[in-house]
């Protein structure tokens, strides 16, 4: 098959690393893609959100499936239009797709099915979101509806914040249109962890569960970013929590946006806090999480392609997935100053020598090549040195033994990542 991977992050040669694994696999291309990915596939300069671009171009030089990483194109519909022209797509329709792209959508179909969540209100007046904060007190949770890079939600620790937090979203429009509607939740307390599950429109396959690490300091300090490390599996998930996931909060879903008449296909990723043995969900994503794919890539065993072409077209029943036994490992490597501005095209070396550590495989968030075949930083998270070894306290050795061989001076990462898992 010849195969095209869309978007441009270390999920995408996560996504690429396992996909080239597969004998499925005749042609893989990726759009944008990024200068570890360009190792394995053949580049396609169109952007990740360019719909029609993409479409035409999968049409053009047929392509035979697309496996869509990111959120942004997934909303804009790209699944529906690869199946308007015949072309097999992973992912879900972008009526589907709302269970990311809008907070509100989420919570309404997620307590019509019963499935166990934080008490909410939508909101699309100032003043009566306001009035519910009055109501409620802190600490409260204030989110705009829709997508805002990860970076729209207030967890409030006093009603002052929380008041703030909706005239920022509300009248000053920091997220521009995301904020026209917000939803106010109930303070859930607990540990957090993600839940990764493949789904057909029927079946549901669970996959594996995995933790990152959103702030981007040592001891979970400073400010939110995409994540700065995660780790598979989580050992808070034990068999009965996953028992938990399934049961109350991915199957009622998919059988809910069944109902709804918005089959749900692709990857759903649950975001959940587990509190005393209990599970809530606390959102969904429709992709996979980066870095968490990374991890899960590096403990799967079977075929990727087989899986996701399963997904795409409805024959997930009866399907297994095997995983090596040991568990895996990813420290982010960023550029000194994410998630605030940071300096660009910066160079980094030494990424060989970093591979060569037994286990390790350093994949590509945020590169490109120049002309002289230099690997510089193009993004806020650049690099995921990714680990697998017999435990957990191995993997991270190897990871940040591969840390220290990168020489780049204005790149930093966080060291203490899985320090919950190597507490426990
Ligand atoms: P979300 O994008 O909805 O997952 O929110 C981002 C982060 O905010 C989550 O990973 C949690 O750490 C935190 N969060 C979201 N909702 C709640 C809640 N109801 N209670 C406590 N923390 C929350
Ligand atoms: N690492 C969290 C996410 O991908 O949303």
């Amino acid at each position: 098959m010849r195969i095209l991977v869309v978007g441009s992050g270390g999920r995408e040669h996560a996504l690429c690393w396992a996909i080239r694994r597969s004998p499925l696999c005749t042609e893989l291309l990726c759009a944008p893609g990024n200068a570890g990915i360009a190792q394995m596939a053949t580049l396609v300069p169109i952007a990740a959100e360019d719909v029609e671009a993409l479409t035409a171009y999968a049409v053009d030089n047929a392509v035979d499936f697309v496996v869509i990483g990111p959120e942004a194109p997934l909303v804009l519909g790209l699944a529906d239009r690869l199946a308007a022209v015949g072309i097999k797509a992973f992912g879900p329709s972008a009526a589907a797709a709302a269970l990311e792209g809008s907070k509100g959508f989420m919570k309404d179909i997620v307590a019509k099915y019963g499935v166990p969540t934080a008490a909410y209100g939508r909101f699309t007046d100032a003043d009566a979101a306001k009035a519910f904060i009055r109501d409620k007190g802190a600490p409260i949770v204030v989110k705009t509806d829709g997508l805002a890079a990860g970076k729209g939600v207030v967890v409030a620790m006093t009603e002052a914040e929380a008041l703030e937090a909706v005239d920022a979203m509300m009248a000053d429009k920091v997220f521009g249109a995301a904020g026209d509607e917000l939803v106010i939740e109930e303070f859930l307390a607990g540990e957090e962890a993600s839940f990764f599950a493949l789904v057909d429109g029927e079946t549901a396959l669970p996959l594996a569960a995995a933790q990152d690490h959103k702030r981007v300091g040592d001891g979970d300090t400073g400010p939110n970013t995409g994540g700065m490390g995660a780790y598979s599996p989580a050992p808070v998930v034990t068999p009965e929590i996953e028992r938990q996931i399934m049961e109350l909060c991915v199957l009622p879903t998919v059988r809910g946006m069944a109902a709804e008449g918005k089959p749900y296909k692709g990857v759903l990723f649950a975001g959940l806090m587990i509190d005393h043995g209990a599970v809530k969900l606390l959102e969904y994503n429709v992709r996979f999480g980066d870095p968490e794919c990374q991890v899960l890539m590096a403990r799967l065993k079977s075929d990727i392609v087989d899986l996701l072409l399963a997904a795409a077209e409805g024959k997930l029943a009866g399907k297994t997935v095997d995983w090596h036994p040991d568990p895996a490992l990813v420290v982010v490597m960023a550029a000194e100053g994410y998630p605030g501005p940071y300096q660009k095209d910066t160079v980094i070396e030494g990424l060989d020598e970093a591979g060569r550590v037994e286990g390790v495989t350093v994949l590509h968030a945020g590169t490109r090549a120049d002309a002289e075949g230099r690997i510089l930083a193009t993004g806020g998270r650049v690099l995921g040195v990714t680990a697998i070894a017999p435990t957990v306290r191995e993997a991270r050795d190897r990871a940040y033994q591969a840390v220290d061989r990168i020489r780049w001076p204005q790149g930093f990462c966080r060291r203490d990542i899985a320090w919950r898992a190597l507490q426990k």
